[in-house]
C-alpha cells in the first residue's frame, strides 16, 4: 500500500440505495448528476463532513425491474468509476450482510472487514483457484475496532442471496463472519487502483440460523439500517481525525 496523504481529504462510500438514503440525508449530501457517464446506473451524492469531502455512491436502480442494482456487477462498475472520478483516499463499503449463528452473531451486529473473499467463484484450473477466491486486503483498523467496539472478520461475497451446500463449504473455508453480495467486487476495483478499503457490514439475517433468510432480511432491514446510520458517523469521525496508518 502506498503512503497516503494526511489529513484525509476525500472519502468515498458505496452502498445500495435503500441503505444509503438515511446517511445521505443526515450528511446533507446533494446528488452530482455529472460525476459518472450518463449510461452508468451509479449515483453520487457529494458534500463535506468534518472538513473532508464525502461522496456516497450507490449502484442505482435497474431501469427494467425498478429495484436496487444489488450484486457484484454494478458494485464493481460503481467502484471503478468512483475511484477514477473521485480519487478517494479511502473507500468504505457499507451495507447489510448475513451473519453466522455458529460465530455467536446477532441481528444488528456491526462488523469491520479483515479481508474480503468470494465464495461462489470456483475455478478448478491450476492457478485460478486463488484468483477466484480473491482474498482482497482490507485496510487495517485496529484502533478503530478497539475504540468503537465493532466485531471484525472476513467478508465473503457471492452473487446469490441464498446459499448452496458448496457455498456453505467455501464460506467455512473462507473463515467468513459475514456474507454479502458486493464487497469482493468493490475490493477488487480498489485493489486495481491501489486505493485502501474497508467494509462495514450490519447483520440483517443469520445464514445458518434455520430461518428464512429473505424474510429475516426484510423484517430486520429497517433496524439494521438504523444501526448502520448510528455507526457511520462514529466511523467517519474516527477515520477523518486520523492518518490512514493510524486507524
Ligand atoms: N445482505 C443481507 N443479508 C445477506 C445474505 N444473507 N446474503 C447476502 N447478502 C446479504
Amino acid at each position: 500500500m502506498t503512503a497516503r496523504r494526511t489529513p484525509l481529504t476525500r472519502s468515498s462510500l458505496l452502498r445500495n440505495t435503500a441503505e444509503a438514503c438515511p446517511l445521505i440525508e443526515r450528511l446533507g449530501l446533494v446528488e452530482d448528476p455529472d460525476k459518472f457517464p450518463a449510461a452508468a446506473p451509479s449515483k453520487c451524492f457529494s458534500g463535506s463532513y468534518q472538513g473532508a469531502a464525502i461522496n456516497v455512491v450507490t449502484n442505482g436502480k435497474c431501469s427494467r425491474f425498478g429495484v436496487d442494482q444489488i450484486g457484484t456487477v454494478a458494485a464493481g462498475l460503481s467502484t471503478w468509476l468512483s475511484v477514477e472520478a473521485i480519487k478517494p483516499d479511502i473507500v468504505i463499503n457499507a451495507g447489510t450482510a448475513g451473519g453466522f449463528k455458529k460465530h455467536d452473531t446477532a441481528i444488528g451486529d456491526v462488523f469491520i472487514s479483515t479481508s474480503v473473499k468470494n465464495h461462489d467463484r470456483r475455478i478448478p484450473i491450476p492457478g485460478f483457484k486463488e484468483f477466484g477466491i480473491g482474498n482482497h486486503e482490507s485496510h487495517p483498523a485496529p484502533e478503530m475496532l478497539k475504540e468503537l467496539g465493532f466485531k471484525q472478520g472476513v467478508v465473503t461475497t457471492g452473487s446469490s442471496f441464498d446459499h448452496t451446500e458448496t457455498d456453505d463449504k467455501m464460506m467455512e473455508e473462507n473463515d467468513a463472519r459475514v456474507k454479502d453480495m458486493e464487497a469482493a467486487a468493490v475490493a477488487w476495483a480498489c485493489e486495481q487502483h491501489g486505493t485502501p478499503l474497508f467494509c462495514i457490514k450490519v447483520v440483517t439475517d443469520l445464514v445458518d440460523g434455520g430461518g428464512v433468510g429473505e424474510e429475516e432480511f426484510l423484517q430486520n432491514l429497517k433496524a439494521a439500517s438504523d444501526s448502520l446510520q448510528e455507526a457511520m458517523p462514529r466511523v467517519l469521525d474516527f477515520v477523518l481525525a486520523r492518518r490512514l496508518d493510524d486507524l
